[in-house]
């Protein structure tokens, strides 16, 4: 008897049907006049008393696995039928959906990418997180050089940092590669200043390096001016300063004339009429040395520009902060990009 009421639970616990006629024999079968219950029921009074109760309460339990299954597979077929038979309005107007739109920071960067893909260079990148030689080291900064202060670089701990700037991937292009080396290097920089409307702790970088043999710095020249006409057309105007950087021997910093005040002065240019875009140089020969690439013949030129001050200047945007809080009205106005 008992294997019966075993053998009846799992046919209960498998029966599955989507044909309300289906759903209503089986209901017959087990709570019928003359369903299995029924004649369990019956049976009753054949049990030994000792094992009565234990097997009404069985008989009560699949009872309820029953009505259970046969309520929860009516549900399920009406929800369908219903669903099936439900009538389409093909006059409603279609619902609209509101499309996500590129951050201007990508934008950008996808535009400097490809003016620097059209003339042959690749895109490279590398990893947020670096270590001091990458960062550092590697790029001819000394020990006690001011940028490794704790002020400007965020720790994981003594060896670990989070990069400062992309030039890190220049060395991990050139330790892997041989010249002639054309590539690209866009990426997210991480810097611990304080955040103001023309400064950011995060910012992004596009790294350039050319090395090859015969690689001149009117050759940067040339390429300074390509891209500054390709991203702010022919009339922007530029100017080119002497500067210092580790890593490039000589070094120089871009300008470009302020958009947002047209050059009389603004907090966004300090009140100069410029705002500086990107650092550049020839490659320093102690950078090609620490990579294997022989300084005797092949030279190169870098150039780091700062994505963010550059979209600043395109978009007349007057405060970097914008950018990072993703605020809808904001992000809203480049949506056509
Ligand atoms: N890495 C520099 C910075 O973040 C910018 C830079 C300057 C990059 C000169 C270069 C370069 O490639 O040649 O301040």
């Amino acid at each position: 008897m008992i294997k019966n009421l075993e053998i009846y639970t799992s046919e209960i616990a498998n029966f599955k049907t989507d044909n309300l006629e289906e759903l209503n024999q089986f209901r017959l079968k087990f709570l019928g006049k003359k369903g299995i219950l029924i004649e369990l029921f019956n049976k009753i009074k054949e049990i030994p008393p000792e094992e009565r109760k234990q097997f009404g309460q069985d008989i009560n339990i699949l009872k309820s696995a029953v009505l259970d299954k046969v309520e929860t597979l009516k549900t399920d077929i009406e929800s369908k039928q219903h669903s099936r038979h439900s009538t389409l309005d093909v006059s409603r107007s279609a619902n609209y959906m509101t499309l996500g739109s590129r951050h201007p920071i990508s934008v950008v960067m996808k535009q400097l990418c490809d003016t620097f893909k059209k003339i042959g260079y690749t895109i490279s990148e590398g990893p947020d997180i670096e270590d001091d030689w990458y960062n550092f080291e590697s790029l001819n900064f000394t020990e006690d050089h001011p940028a490794r202060d704790m002020q400007d670089t965020f720790f994981i701990d003594e060896k670990t940092l989070l990069r400062t700037h992309t030039s890190p991937v220049q060395i991990r292009v050139m330790e892997t590669h041989k010249p002639p080396l054309h590539i690209i290097c866009p990426g997210r920089v991480f810097r611990n200043e304080a955040i103001t409307a023309r400064a950011h702790c995060i910012f992004h970088q596009i790294e350039l390096l050319c090395v090859d043999q015969n690689v001149s710095f009117a050759d940067m020249r040339q390429t300074l001016d390509y891209f500054v006409k390709e991203t702010f057309g022919p009339n922007r105007k530029t100017r080119l300063r002497p500067s210092y950087f580790p890593f490039t021997e000589p070094s120089a910093e871009m300008d470009i004339s302020c958009d947002i005040c047209n050059g009389k002065g603004c907090n966004i240019c300090k009140y100069t009429g410029w705002v500086e875009i990107l650092g550049c140089g020839m490659v320093d020969p102690n950078v090609l040395e620490n990579v294997g690439i022989d300084p005797h013949i092949y030279s190169g030129f870098a150039i780091g520009i700062g994505v963010e001050r550059l979209t600043q200047q395109l978009y007349k945007t007057k405060d970097i902060r914008l950018f990072f809080e993703n605020d809808i009205r904001f992000l809203q106005q480049f949506e056509s990009m």
